[in-house]
């Protein structure tokens, strides 16, 4: 018999806007999350086989869910690691063999905007839905996060809690401390990227390293990235951009300390200041990867400037999180 069942879920890519890094070791951090979605379509194969396809990288595979396998049929090893996401959480939604996963990004690849964890939370959502279990967005972040701490060994709840929740997250360790930020204002905020993709599980080991050796300089730069992140939650909810701006500098000269800056980071986020940003640093792990600026009323004087050696794009805050879309006719 033909099932017609389709389902079809979206989630929000992110931009970290203060206390990367610092949010590991517990300290607070401010997310954004982005108006760029992953959308994960489940439908149902009449064959015993799980297929996944994710046009925009040009990876595809077949899943054994029992066996927890990855047979890759298009891509590199390296693109192989989103059907890993993609695998975990299907099988977090209690998914059996049999179904086709069509994942769409909206996110542009490489770009720091946390699309993986944007796929694990749409699949997981796509999944619940085809699969008739509902689950809250409690449930639903924190099975992403299990995912991303099962794929990639250490990481924050920050990207999937956006991802999930959307809008603008002040967030410390514990989840009971995640806050949803009221603004009563877009974000004038533009994203630059590099080609060059830092290593977020290697990043984060350097700066462990690094602290374990010099507990005495490491602790109070992530003390003061605290108290950055703090100050910068007041000055969003009052939308003060003269302080916004000086606390994003300041938090560039903390991630510049701790070594996740590089030469090409230090260039746009320079640019940008020199365009009238009234702030700019790196955003993400660093090593590579992105940088945001706050430039209001100075967006594209910023984004054609960063585009003339590197590329940059405006965002907008997507208030909205994980979603079911509505099936096309
Ligand atoms: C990476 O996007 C942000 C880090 O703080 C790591 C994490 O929070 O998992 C560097």
């Amino acid at each position: 018999m033909l099932d017609s069942r389709q389902v079809t879920a979206s989630a929000p890519g992110k931009t970290i806007l203060f206390g990367e890094h610092a949010v590991v070791y517990g300290k607070p951090a401010i997310a954004a999350a982005v108006d760029k979605r992953a959308y994960v379509t489940i439908s149902k194969r009449e064959d015993h086989l799980t297929h996944v396809t994710v046009g925009d990288l040009g990876v595809s595979g077949f899943l054994d869910l029992k066996n927890r396998t990855i047979q890759l049929e298009n891509g590199s090893g390296m693109q192989r690691g989103i059907l890993e996401y993609i695998l975990k959480a299907l099988i977090k939604a209690k998914t059996e063999d049999s179904v086709e996963v069509d994942v769409r990004l909206d996110i542009p690849i490489g770009a720091g905007l946390g699309s993986s964890a944007a796929v694990t939370v749409a699949t997981i959502m796509a999944a619940a839905s085809f699969n008739q279990i509902t689950l809250t967005n409690e449930t639903m972040a924190n099975l992403a996060h299990q995912v991303e701490l099962d794929v990639q060994g250490a990481a924050s709840p920050i990207d999937t809690s956006l991802s999930t929740y959307g809008g603008v997250i002040y967030l410390s360790k514990q989840p009971q401390k995640l806050v949803k930020l009221e603004i009563p204002h877009e974000l004038p905020i533009v994203i630059g990227y590099t080609s060059t993709r830092g290593n977020t599980g290697e990043l984060v080991k350097l700066v462990r390293q690094k602290k374990d050796a010099r507990p005495e300089v490491i602790n109070p730069i992530l003390d003061s990235m605290e108290a950055v992140a703090n100050g910068a939650r007041q000055a969003i909810i009052k939308g003060d951009h003269k302080t916004i701006g000086l606390l994003m500098n300041i938090n560039q000269g903390l991630l510049d300390a701790l070594g996740v800056n590089t030469e090409e980071l230090s260039k746009m986020v320079f640019t940008a200041r020199n365009q009238g940003a009234m702030g700019s640093k790196l955003t993400g792990a660093g090593g590579g990867g992105s940088m945001i600026a706050y430039c209001p009323g100075r967006e594209e004087e910023v984004v054609s400037s960063i585009n003339q050696f590197e590329r940059a794009f405006q965002i907008n805050v997507a208030h909205e999180g994980v979603r079911l879309e509505k099936p096309r006719n």
